[in-house]
C-alpha cells in the first residue's frame, strides 16, 4: 500500500498554516493531494506549493471528504467546530490550537520526548503551546540526567506568535515610527510593540498570571508526564519577528555541572548548543532552522542543584508546523 497521504491544510493562510506548507515541501512529506482551507475571506486566494499555485477553499463539515491527515492551524473555536467532521470523514486530526491540548484522551506530542502517546489517538493529536515545545525539548535531558524539581522561565515571544496579522503590525507600525515620527494605535496586538515590549501573552487568568503562563504550566506537566512539577513562567511579548526566546533556571534532584549539562544538550534530539564566549543562540541566527538553540549554560545562585539557561527556537517550526509534520510522519 502507498504511504502517501491524501492532507489537508486547515488556515493555510495563516503564520503557521503558510510554514506547513514550507515544511511539507522541503521534507518531501508523501503527498497524494494537498487540499488547503481557511475562512471565506481568503476565497479566490491561491497559494504556492513546490512550484505549484494550489487554490484556497472554504472550509465546511463536508471539506474533509477523502482526507486521511488533517493539519489545523485555526484557532480554538475552528478546531472545536470542525475537528469533529475531519474525524468523523476518517482523518486524523493535528491540531495547533489549545482546543484540546488537556483533554485526557487527547495526546500532547513532542516526537523527540513522547512519541509513545501519539499512538493511543482516538482521532485527535494536540500540538502543544509554542514556547512549551521548545522549552520540554531542553528541559527532558535535564530531567533524564538529574531529575527535575522546578522550574522558573521569562519568555521572549515574537510578534509572528499572535499570527500573520500581528506580525503585519509590527512591521507597519516600526516603518510608521522611522519615517513619520508617528506611533499607530496597535489594532490586533492589545499595545503598541515597536520599540516597545510588553508582559503579556494571551488574557489574564488567575492569581496575577496570563492562560499563556498557564499553559505552560499545565502543558509542560503532561508532556514531561510530571503531574505536580512547579512551572513559573512570565511570558512577554518582544519586537522580533520570528523565534521565542526563554531564559530557564531549573531545580534538580541532583547536583549536575554545567559541563554535564552541556553533554546532556549535545546528545539531545531536537536541541543544539550554541555555548560559548561570545557566542549564544539569537533569533536572527535561529530563524528558519529546526532545533532549539542552547546558550549560557551556568549554575544557579539562587538554586542548590541549580541550572540556569539562554534558549531560542523558531516557534513557526518546531514550536507549530514542524512538531506537526513530525508527528504525522511517525503515525
Ligand atoms: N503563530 C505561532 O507561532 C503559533 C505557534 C503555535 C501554535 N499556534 C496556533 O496556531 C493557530 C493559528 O495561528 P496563526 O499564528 O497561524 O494565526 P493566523 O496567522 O492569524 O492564521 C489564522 C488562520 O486561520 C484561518 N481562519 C480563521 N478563522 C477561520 C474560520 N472561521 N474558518 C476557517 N479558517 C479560519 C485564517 O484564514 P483567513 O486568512 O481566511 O482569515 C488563517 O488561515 C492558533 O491556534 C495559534 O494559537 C500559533
Amino acid at each position: 500500500m502507498s504511504r502517501a497521504r491524501r492532507v489537508a491544510v486547515v488556515g493555510a493562510t495563516g503564520a503557521v498554516g503558510q510554514e506547513f506548507l514550507a515544511v511539507l515541501a522541503e521534507r518531501r512529506f508523501p503527498l497524494a493531494s494537498l487540499r488547503l482551507l481557511a475562512s471565506p475571506r481568503s476565497a479566490g486566494r491561491r497559494l504556492r506549493f513546490a512550484g505549484e499555485e494550489l487554490p484556497v477553499e472554504p472550509l465546511t463539515p463536508d471539506a474533509f471528504r477523502g482526507v486521511d491527515l488533517a493539519l489545523f492551524s485555526a484557532g480554538g473555536t475552528v478546531a472545536r467546530e470542525y475537528a469533529r467532521h475531519a474525524v468523523a470523514a476518517g482523518a486524523v486530526v493535528v491540531d495547533n490550537s489549545s482546543a484540546f491540548r488537556m483533554d485526557p484522551n487527547v495526546p500532547l506530542v513532542v516526537p523527540e520526548i513522547n512519541l509513545a502517546a501519539a499512538r493511543n489517538h482516538q482521532g485527535v493529536i494536540a500540538n502543544p503551546n509554542c514556547s512549551t515545545i521548545l522549552l520540554c525539548l531542553t528541559l527532558r535531558p535535564l530531567q533524564v540526567a538529574a531529575g527535575l524539581r522546578r522550574v522558573v522561565v521569562s519568555t521572549y515571544q515574537a510578534a509572528s506568535g499572535a499570527g500573520q496579522r500581528a506580525m503585519e503590525e509590527l512591521r507597519a507600525a516600526t516603518t510608521s515610527l522611522v519615517l513619520e515620527g508617528r506611533r499607530p494605535a496597535p489594532k490586533v496586538l492589545p499595545h503598541s510593540l515597536a520599540f516597545n515590549l510588553f508582559p503579556q501573552v494571551d488574557v489574564f487568568t488567575e492569581g496575577g498570571f496570563t492562560r499563556e503562563e498557564d499553559k505552560m504550566q499545565n502543558e509542560t506537566r503532561k508532556i514531561l508526564d510530571l503531574p505536580d512539577l512547579p512551572v513559573e513562567a512570565t511570558c512577554v511579548r518582544v519586537p522580533v519577528e520570528r523565534c521565542h526566546s526563554e531564559s530557564v533556571s531549573v531545580e534538580l534532584d541532583r547536583s549536575l555541572t554545567p559541563a554535564a549539562a552541556r553533554e546532556a544538550f549535545v546528545r539531545a534530539a531536537g536541541v543544539v548548543v550554541v555555548d560559548g564566549d561570545p557566542a549564544y543562540p539569537m533569533p536572527v541566527f535561529v530563524a528558519g532552522t529546526d532545533p532549539v538553540a542552547v546558550g549560557r549554560i551556568r549554575a544557579s545562585r539562587a538554586f542548590a542543584h541549580g541550572l540556569c539557561y539562554w534558549l531560542v527556537g523558531d516557534q513557526l517550526r518546531k514550536g507549530a508546523a514542524l512538531n506537526a509534520v513530525q508527528i504525522a510522519e511517525n503515525l
